[in-house]
């Protein structure tokens, strides 16, 4: 496939695997892994969560990488240049919507993250503030305009890379401030299970109830979950996978960022949970509970106001790289599409998305009693709406379009597969067993099944 104009590419091998690694590592390991993970009461959840990740999400991550580095254009384009008229590219379309929805709400949390990390800066965080670190939190969250400042200096940020763009905004701060945020993650999980929660928290990741596999809404769950820490199923890695060359060997690629990707959420969970236990607190405290739990855990520390401080610090460093690969989708269409230069529309694009964000920040506080789907708040809804919608929507055409739109032997070269055994085992999993589960999950969850 030719290349369009002015397109980019990585500057080195690794840079591609560093950026699909940090699209993946972010807020969806920590603060969402564990959160949902507590909502859906632990073992049986992760056990859902982890198979689903083998059979879905490591085949359609394939599926995006070859999509994006045959067609070398972003996430609708793609669609349109592999199969110009075809209606394929709504999967695109479906991306750069949920891209909009997801990096809306995503700025408000890294907004509080880099909140949380300038008060360990200060000292503020380092013992408990007079009213304790809940009411902290809750009181922060509820305000109506102090979150705003934090949201929109990490737009600003996220921007502020994409601008530039992407080979020389993401490729050097993933080298070294992913493994240190992995140490970090280690460490204090090792810490935590030394607090006295450590047989419940255990037991809570890892001793399934297995009645709760008759609910139909933690499969849902662990699949919205499985897409959202993968970056999958919008388009990111067909993007990032466009700024590839034909060096790169993609199924060593795919597998090393569902690794890395579902390590990060583990070791967080052995972080969070036994803490949570020690605490007493419940693990289904909701978005809150790493704000609420891990303040608690550093103060228990000597000095562990300088864990406060690398833990936020390198969680929203995190959390830029992923939302810098959310921006690039909706950039990377719009400069292609409306023949912008990348800074208008990184501007522009950025600009709308902060807007949206609004509500779900507000949505904490005095739009508090504004509820759209099932009880949730503005930003769990469209959290919902997007992560356990449109992504595992997204994923399915992708999975669909790969396993019945290509030639069988198309797909196995353009995947770097081959004849291998591996390479039909991957096409039965893309052709069949992704879009069956996926089409289950979604039947299952509109109460079909019950
Ligand atoms: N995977 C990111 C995380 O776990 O924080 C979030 C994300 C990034 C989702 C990019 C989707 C995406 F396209």
């Amino acid at each position: 496939m030719s290349n369009e104009p002015g397109r980019e590419q990585w500057a080195s091998r690794l840079g591609f695997i560093l950026a699909a690694m940090g699209s993946a590592v972010g807020l969806g390991n920590v603060w969402r892994f564990s959160y949902v993970t507590g909502e859906n009461g632990g073992a049986a959840f992760l056990l859902i969560y982890m198979a689903f990740i083998i059979i879905i999400g490591i085949p359609i991550i394939m599926a995006e990488f070859t999509i994006g580095r045959k067609a070398q254009s972003d996430a609708v384009g793609s669609f349109e240049k592999l199969a110009p008229g075809k209606p394929w590219k709504v999967a695109g379309l479906l991306g750069v919507a949920a891209a909009f929805l997801i990096l809306s709400f995503y700025g408000v949390i890294a907004g509080w993250i880099t909140y949380y990390f300038t008060n360990y800066l200060t000292g503020t965080l380092w013992s408990a503030p007079a009213e304790g670190y809940e009411s902290f939190f809750i009181s922060f969250i509820t305000n109506p305009t102090k979150p705003f400042f934090w949201q929109f200096l990490f737009m600003a940020l996220t921007v502020a890379i994409v601008f530039v763009g992407v080979k020389k905004g993401i490729e050097r701060s993933n080298k070294i401030l992913m493994p240190l945020l992995g140490v970090l993650l280690i460490v204090l999980s090792i810490y935590s299970l030394t607090l006295g929660g450590a047989q419940k928290g255990l037991a809570f990741l890892f001793t399934p109830d297995w009645t709760a596999l008759t609910d139909p809404n933690i499969y849902l769950a662990a699949l919205g979950q499985a897409f959202f820490s993968l970056s999958l199923g919008m388009g990111a890695l067909i993007t990032y996978g466009s700024y590839l060359s034909n060096q790169e060997r993609l199924p060593g690629a795919a597998v090393s960022v569902a690794v890395l990707d579902t390590s990060f959420a583990i070791v967080a969970g052995l972080m969070i949970f036994p803490a949570v236990f020690a605490l007493g607190m419940d693990p289904a405290s909701g978005p809150g509970l790493v704000f609420m739990v891990m303040p608690d855990v550093f103060d228990s520390i000597g000095f562990g106001g300088i864990f406060g401080l690398l833990f936020f610090f390198l969680l929203a460093a995190a959390a830029l790289s992923s939302s810098v690969s959310l921006l690039e989708v909706a950039v990377a269409y719009f400069i292609r599409k409306f023949s912008w230069s990348r800074q208008k529309a990184s501007l522009i694009i950025g600009s709308i998305i902060f807007v949206i964000g609004i509500p779900s920040s507000l949505g904490q506080g005095v739009l508090s009693d504004i509820q759209i789907i099932g009880g949730r708040d503005i930003l769990d809804s469209i959290d919902f709406i997007a992560s356990n919608i449109f992504l595992p929507l997204g994923g399915l055409i992708i999975a669909l379009f790969m396993g019945w739109g290509f030639k069988k032997a198309d797909a196995l070269r353009d995947s770097d597969f081959g004849e291998t055994t591996l390479g039909h085992i991957w096409l039965f999993l893309i052709k069949f067993v992704a879009p069956i589960f996926i089409f289950l999950v979604f039947l299952s969850s509109i109460g079909l099944f019950n």
